[in-house]
Parts: structure tokens; sequence; C-alpha cells
């Protein structure tokens, strides 16, 4: 039965709040732990869907997954002896992915369906397959299915020609047990990068300039075993900032790295909200009002994209005209349809919506049709007036752990509800 929920209107976010662990490291994190045949422990992974789906395929392949309680799982590869994971769990998580990097890494081949996901627009993975092919591999794709294979890899000299987390983390995945060295240039920023090179040099890997855009990698043998713990959710975390601001809240969220959440709090801070910094929590207090501004979503440390629609919702609160220009995902909008039945006025020019900001929303009855989009949709639900139904809530869980539970943290009522239940 399909599940949803029911927002109450004009609700203020107040209240503090731990941030869970990264989604965008932790799908990573899994894959990479088939790099060995010993046990990995990975500590502070959440609690969604894709991880519990990215695990059933893991199993599949020959993995043994153990639960010491809380959340850290034990994952032990020993008997992994498959490299043609199956199609329907594949095509339901884009992060199954990495099991292309990672089970190159292992068994020189891989044979695996083209990933699915959210549809943000075209999504290719052109670049992950131009570094494997650099890397020596021949790849094959057709019929949906992705077919490498390789007589062991070589490290290579790889250039991407867009900056992509997925292809630079899928390229060091293969790369740290290659032959030789491989530098990748243009590389992806991404703090859930540092974390997977983090990881694997724990387990014995030589990756180098994991943060910057030039990482290089010496192969090595072997890996070992491992105990990791996933860095906080930097989009978990603006998630609250932003729908405190926007709800003429105060929330402080804990357990972050400020650093990774720069470009957020400067923007918050745009917009009129004080923002104050701790070693390891933010607050966000709103002030009188909220003042509009221009967002330019970018790669780290740009303004990430998985926050643009929370945004975007935040400034059809702020009187002005306010600009949104998505840089990362062309076809990103789709929030936008929703919105406008809440009487928020939004036009599309290309990559750019422009807001007209300033109005009050109403509720209506919403579809989340994307992960971050429907997160968005439960913070305009707050900030309107009336109740606000949001449906297909199967994407919100894929990639945050029962939001209702954690929007309640901070004192608003979120409910989920059965069809046909209330
Ligand atoms: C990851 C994140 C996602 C986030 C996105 C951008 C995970 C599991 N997902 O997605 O939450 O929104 O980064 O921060 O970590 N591109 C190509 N060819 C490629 C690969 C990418 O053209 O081979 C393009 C994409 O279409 C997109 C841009 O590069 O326009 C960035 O994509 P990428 O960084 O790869 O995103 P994902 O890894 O899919």
């Amino acid at each position: 039965m399909a599940a949803y929920f029911l927002v109450k209107g004009e609700q203020t976010v107040k209240g503090r709040i731990t941030i869970n662990g990264a989604k965008n490291s932790a799908v990573a994190l899994l894959p990479a732990a088939l790099l060995t045949e010993e046990k990995v422990k990975i500590d502070n992974l959440p609690q969604i869907t894709d991880i519990d789906k990215l695990l059933d395929i893991m199993r599949s392949l020959g993995a043994s997954v153990s639960s010491p309680g809380g959340r850290c799982l034990c994952i032990d590869g020993a008997n992994v002896d498959r490299f043609a994971p199956p199609g329907p769990l594949v095509n339901q998580l884009r992060a199954s992915y990495y099991l292309m990097g990672s089970l190159l890494g292992r068994f020189g081949r891989v044979e695996i369906p083209m990933p699915g996901g959210c549809d943000l627009g075209p999504r290719p993975i052109d670049q992950h397959i131009k570094g494997f092919t650099a890397m020596g591999a021949s790849v094959e794709v057709g019929h949906g299915l992705v077919k490498v294979n390789t007589n062991g890899l070589r490290g290579a000299h790889i250039y991407l020609d867009v900056v992509s987390v997925g292809a630079t983390i899928n390229i060091m995945l293969a790369a740290v047990k290659a032959e030789g060295r491989t530098v990748i240039e243009n590389a992806a920023r991404e703090p859930e990068i540092v974390d997977v090179a983090n990881f694997l040099n724990a387990m014995g890997a030589q990756v180098r300039g994991a943060g910057t855009d030039i990482i290089k990698i010496q192969g090595v043998k072997k890996l070992y075993a491992v105990e990791h713990s996933v860095i906080p959710d930097r989009i978990e975390a603006g998630t609250f900032m932003i729908a405190a601001a926007a709800t003429g809240g105060d929330v402080v969220v804990e357990g972050v790295i400020p650093k990774h959440l720069e470009p957020v709090t400067a923007k918050l801070k745009e917009v009129g909200a004080d923002v104050e910094l701790g070693p390891d929590f933010i607050s966000v207090k709103s002030r009188n009002g909220l003042t509009s501004c221009d967002v330019k979503t970018f790669p780290y440390p740009g303004f990430p994209t998985d926050l643009q629609p929370h945004m975007m919702v935040l400034l059809t609160k702020a009187p002005g005209i306010s600009l949104v220009t998505e840089n990362v995902f062309e076809r990103r909008f789709c929030h936008i349809d929703e919105l406008r039945k809440m009487g928020a006025r939004i036009t599309l020019e290309g990559r750019t919506a422009i807001i007209e900001g300033g109005r009050s929303l109403s509720s209506a009855p919403l579809r989340a049709m994307d992960l971050r989009g429907g997160a968005a949709f439960i913070i305009a639900g707050l900030m309107a007036g009336g109740d606000t139904i949001v449906g297909n809530i199967k994407y919100i869980d894929r990639g945050y752990e029962r939001i209702e539970e954690r929007f309640q943290e901070v004192g608003v009522s979120v409910q989920r509800f059965e069809e046909g239940e209330n």
C-alpha cells in the first residue's frame, strides 16, 4: 500500500537534531568493502532504503552481512564469487554503479545493468566508462547492460570532461588495486569522496589528493580489514537548516562538519538568517523576514544541487525576485509544477527558475518525484496554510531516515499514513 505524509501547515521548526551518516558516502563505502576478502566494519550508516537495496545486491553476490547492533554493519566479502549483480535490484538505485569499480577491482570484470535512480534529466556514465577504458578495460554497452572485461587493470592518466562524483569514486575504486599509478584530473571534490579515500587508505590503499581536483592513486596488491565511521550527512543537515529559516524557526544541527556546509550557511546568511558555527554544530535562527537572493548550483564547494529544491521553497517566501540556476542536472526542476499548485509563482527559463517571492503557500496534494524534491515538499507543507499531503514518499525514504520522526524531533507535525488510513 502506498504511504504518504500529512504535513501540518504554519508550523515552526525549533530544537536540536543530531545528523545521521551521509547517504552518498555510505552507498560508496559498502561496495568498496568488497575490494577485500577480509572483514569490514562500517558504523554510523543511515537506515534508508537505498542501503537496504545495496545490501541485498551485495548478499546476492555472496557477501555476508551481519549487524552487531545500532548503525553498525560487518561485511564479509570472502565468499563473493559473482561479478554480475541482478538487474531488478540494480535498476532500483543509482549508486549500484559503484559495484562496477569495486567488482572490477576485485575480479577484473563486471556485468551490470545500467543504474537506476531519480530522474533528474540525462545521467550518462560515459566518464566512468572513459576511466575504465583508459585503464585497459574493454567496455560493451548494449541492451541495458554494461559489460566490462580486463586482463588486469593498469594505472592511467584520466582527465574527466565533467566534474562527476560518481565517476571520480568509481575510477578510484577500480584504481586502488590496479597495476601502477592512476591520476584523475578534474576530479570532483565532495566530502564524500574524501571519506571513501580515507576508508580505502585505512584498508591499505594509497590514495592522495582526495578533496582536490587531482587525485593520485598508487595501486597495491591487497587490501585489508578496516573499521570506519561514515561522515555526517551535509544534505540532511542542510534540509533542517533551510527548514528552520523557511519557517521562522530556530534549529541546532549537531554532529556535523561545519566546513562541509559552508555554501549553505553563506546562502542562509544572505537570506537574512542568523547562523552560528561551533566545532561540530551549526545553529540557524530566523530573524525578521527573508531577503530574496540568487542561487547557482555547482559541484562542491558550490551550492549543492541536492538542496536546490529546498532553497527554492524557502525563496517563495522572500519578497522580490530570486533566480535559481541549476548547473549540475539540467532537468532537476520537476518540483516546480507541484509548488505552483501551492500558489508559488515560479517560471522557468532554460536552467534558471525565476521565483516571485513574498507569497504565502497554501496546502495542496503533492507527489514526490525524486528524493530531494520530495523532502522540499515537506518544508513547503510546514510553511503553507492548511494541511498538505505528500504522496509517493518511497523516493524520500530512499535517502532520508524516517524523515517524519526527524521533523517531529524539531517540534513539527509530519505524520506517515498508509493509503486508506487516517
Ligand atoms: C552524485 C550524488 C547526487 C548528487 C550529484 C551531484 C550519489 C550517489 N549521488 O550523483 O546525490 O546530486 O552527485 O552532486 O553520490 N555526468 C556525465 N557523465 C558521467 C557522469 C556524470 O555527463 O559519466 C554528468 C551528469 O549528468 C551531471 C553531472 O555530470 O550533469 C554531475 O553528475 P555526478 O556528479 O556524476 O552525479 P552522480 O554521481 O550521479
